[in-house]
């Protein structure tokens, strides 16, 4: 114990300078505990404030997490906006009037900029605070290690591609295997749908003309279908109106979202599809009764996606303004 620590210091110089045109830096458990102790209170009292005057921003911090990392790595790339001369993702498709959560991730930065000036990043802000945004709504918290760095660029084209409702699950899997993330994780991470809002545009098709033939999805409760059918009328003007994607427990992280899949109750198409297709079933089933089964691979999972494509090192950079490259 007492010789890792003494080390530690050594170590980290050593990765700093010599190793990180070689190989990429781990993230360290303890990156910022001399440079800013303060960090995780002030983004856990960030997100906190924000959820409390707004419950769904649990929801939006994490789902803004999951953007972050799919597109070029954790980076902070989704925190930049359009320039005149390059093009950010928040207007990509996946995330355009959609995406949500950035004024609280820059209030957060801002008083982390008051106490450790250049020091933290955005996307370890933005990490910490999904984390955080979890916790509070009643989900797992677990251990996470730091010290990605901002990206220089962002790709709207990649934003573009991030995983879609309306995609068949093959692809999703596709999708997640790219990225490191195996049929569990995608299995678990789509449990982020236990809080949350989606737009009636995401799911209407099924409630209306499934298969062309003016037919609903037959793997959609009719009960259920009815009340959104209610919420969500077949006209153009019903499209961005807002439906929990989790309806038992709308503003609590727990398993009803698997709970619901058993009972042909889920929102997204993609969402049903893990229960209709049989390699996932048996998770979804398994989640369904074991919610400690789905907070601790929840946590897991998590870890693993807060890891995808980091800059560590001399990579990257320590943003001043989340929006913006130095
Ligand atoms: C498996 C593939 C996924 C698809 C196809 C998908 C799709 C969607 C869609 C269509 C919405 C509603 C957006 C809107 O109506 O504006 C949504 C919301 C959300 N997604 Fe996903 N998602 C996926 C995976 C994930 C993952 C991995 C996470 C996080 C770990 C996540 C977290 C969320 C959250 C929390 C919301 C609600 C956001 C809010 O209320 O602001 N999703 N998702
Ligand atoms: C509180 O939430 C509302 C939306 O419900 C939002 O318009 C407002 O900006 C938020 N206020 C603060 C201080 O975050
Ligand atoms: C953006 O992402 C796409 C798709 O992953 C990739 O083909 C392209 O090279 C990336 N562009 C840049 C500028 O990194
Ligand atoms: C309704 O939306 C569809 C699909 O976006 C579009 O093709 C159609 O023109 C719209 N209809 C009206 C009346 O705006
Ligand atoms: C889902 O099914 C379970 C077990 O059959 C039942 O207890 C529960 O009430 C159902 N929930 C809904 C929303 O239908
Ligand atoms: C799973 O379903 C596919 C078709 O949907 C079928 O070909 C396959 O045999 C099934 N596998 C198992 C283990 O039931
Ligand atoms: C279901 O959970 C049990 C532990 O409770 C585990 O041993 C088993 O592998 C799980 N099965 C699936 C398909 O997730």
């Amino acid at each position: 114990m007492e010789q890792n620590s003494n080390k530690l210091p050594f170590l980290y110089l050593f990765c700093l300078f010599f190793f990180s045109a070689l190989v990429s830096c781990q993230l360290d458990y303890n990156y910022y505990a001399k440079t800013c102790p303060g960090l995780i209170p002030i983004v856990r009292s960030g997100v906190l404030s924000a959820v409390s005057n707004e419950t769904r921003m649990a929801a939006s911090l994490l789902r803004l997490h999951f953007h972050d990392c799919f597109v070029n790595g954790c980076d902070g790339s989704i925190l930049l906006d359009d320039t005149s001369s390059t093009k950010g993702e928040k207007n990509a498709v996946p995330n355009r009037n959609s995406a949500r959560g950035y004024e609280v991730i820059d209030a957060i930065k801002a008083n982390v900029e008051k106490s450790c000036p250049a020091t933290v990043s955005c996307t370890d802000i933005l990490t910490l605070a999904a984390r955080e945004a979890v916790y509070v709504v009643g989900g797992p918290y677990w251990a996470l290690p730091l010290g990605r760095r901002d990206g220089l660029t962002a790709n709207e084209t990649e934003a573009n591609e991030l995983p879609s409702p309306f995609e068949p699950l093959d692809n999703i899997i596709r999708k997640f295997s790219a990225k490191g993330l195996d049929l569990r994780d995608t299995v678990v991470l789509s449990g982020a749908h236990t809080i949350g809002f989606a737009q009636c545009f995401t799911f209407k098709q099924r409630l209306f003309n499934f298969d062309g033939n003016g037919n609903p999805d037959p793997a959609l409760d009719a009960a259920f279908r009815q009340s959104l059918q209610s919420v969500c009328p077949n006209q153009n003007t019903s499209d961005t109106q807002l439906v929990a994607l989790d309806a038992a427990t709308t503003n609590r992280f727990d398993n009803s979202y698997y709970r619901n899949l058993v009972n042909k109750s889920g929102l997204l198409q993609s969402d049903q599809d893990l229960m209709t297709d049989n390699r996932t079933s048996s998770m979804v089933q398994n989640y369904s009764k074991y919610p400690y089964l789905f907070s601790r691979d929840f946590a897991a999972s998590m870890r693993q996606m807060a890891s995808i494509g980091v800059l560590t090192g001399q990579n990257g950079e320590i943003r001043k303004n989340c929006r913006v490259v130095n």
